[in-house]
């Protein structure tokens, strides 16, 4: 399905439609994502100059997952925990590239609400012009009294709101939010808004198209292998695509159909992807557009994480794919 473009309908028209027609829960939810929405146009802006104004790069820092932080994730996470403080509407923060959850100062009544993202996803593609993205997920904990954070992280299947940007050769913000589907908006750079291009998503049940880094299929186990296998030989006209940002892999597959793969391998036992900023919010979306999101073991929405940078064997994708490829780890086990 192509892109349907509606003159009228804005992030902001749209947001407060939703608010409407749901007032009682659904004003802060909708804050949220409009704050977010705020975010990624600052963010926009900045990648589009990076190589201009010296924001390519490592900072020379490397971060609590071990890895070179990019001057331009040190940005996006500041705008992030900036933006955020200043709209005083969640209470916590979570994010890639900053070791500990975040207590941000807000309103009454926002305590509860714990953000949690991966400000830049896709860092290893930000100085060869290559799409990358932001990913966010949004959580209402059940109190605020608890000693540490741990205690109060919850599965994928309470998020209340998730999506994520592109900054590609267009700026796209995609998002679900409780009580709505999935939406596609692009930025119009002329009016300075987020347009709504793609209503009502829905991910193809079956597609020929699967993404992996193929690269470390001697490091799989043999049902890992098993399943990469199926999709490369078992099916007709199998077509490889991996761009090395989850967001651009994941948005084509949502889009087109198909299927985003990384799974543990020796040395990275729950391979990379970040549960709470990474696979829970895109699991959600998925999910919540017809497709499937399992570690091949067990259901990502299901997983009650315990840490709050912990990963997860991630698999995205058709719902028709994902189940065969459920079907071969519980064989092959
Ligand atoms: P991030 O840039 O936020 O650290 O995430 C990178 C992730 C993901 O975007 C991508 O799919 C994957 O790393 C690529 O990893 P490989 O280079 O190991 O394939
Ligand atoms: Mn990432
Ligand atoms: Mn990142």
């Amino acid at each position: 399905m192509g892109p349907v473009i509606s003159d009228n309908i804005t992030l902001e028209n749209y947001l407060a439609d939703a608010e409407n027609a749901s007032p009682e829960n659904q004003s802060q939810i909708a804050q949220v994502v409009g704050v977010v929405g705020k975010i990624l146009k600052r963010i926009y802006k900045s990648v589009q100059r990076a190589s201009l104004a010296g924001l390519t790069g490592d900072t020379g820092a490397i971060n609590i997952q071990g890895e070179e932080v990019q001057k331009l994730d040190e940005f996006a996470n500041q705008t992030f925990v900036d933006v955020f403080k200043q709209a005083g509407i969640i209470g916590y923060i979570i994010s890639e590239e900053m070791n500990e959850v975040v207590r941000l100062d807000c309103r009454e009544g926002s305590e509860n609400y714990l953000l949690t993202v991966d400000p830049l996803d896709g860092s290893s593609n930000i100085d060869v012009n290559v799409t990358i993205g932001s990913i966010f997920g949004l959580y209402k904990l059940d109190n605020t009294d608890w000693s540490d954070i741990r205690e109060a992280l919850q599965p994928g299947n309470k998020l209340i709101a998730s999506g994520y940007s592109l900054y590609g050769s267009a700026l796209d913000f995609v998002f679900w939010m409780r009580g709505s589907t999935v939406n596609g908006f692009v930025y119009d750079i002329d009016g300075g808004e987020f347009i709504l291009a793609y209503p009502d998503i829905k991910i193809p049940t079956e597609s020929r198209i699967y993404s992996v880094n193929a690269a470390n299929y001697e490091f799989w186990d043999k049902p890992t292998q098993k399943v990469v296998d199926y999709l490369r030989t078992g099916r007709k006209e199998s077509t490889t695509r991996y761009v090395g940002s989850l967001v651009a892999d994941f948005h084509r597959s949502l889009l087109k159909g198909g299927v985003y793969l990384y799974p543990a391998h020796d040395g990275a036992p729950c391979g990379k992807i970040r549960l709470l900023y990474e696979a829970a919010p895109l699991a959600k979306l998925i999910t919540e557009a017809g497709g499937g999101a399992t570690t091949g073991r067990e259901k990502i929405l299901d997983i009650a994480p315990t840490a709050p940078h912990q990963r997860c064997p991630t698999i995205l994708g058709s719902a028709k794919v994902v189940a065969e490829i459920e079907r071969i780890y519980r064989e092959n086990n």
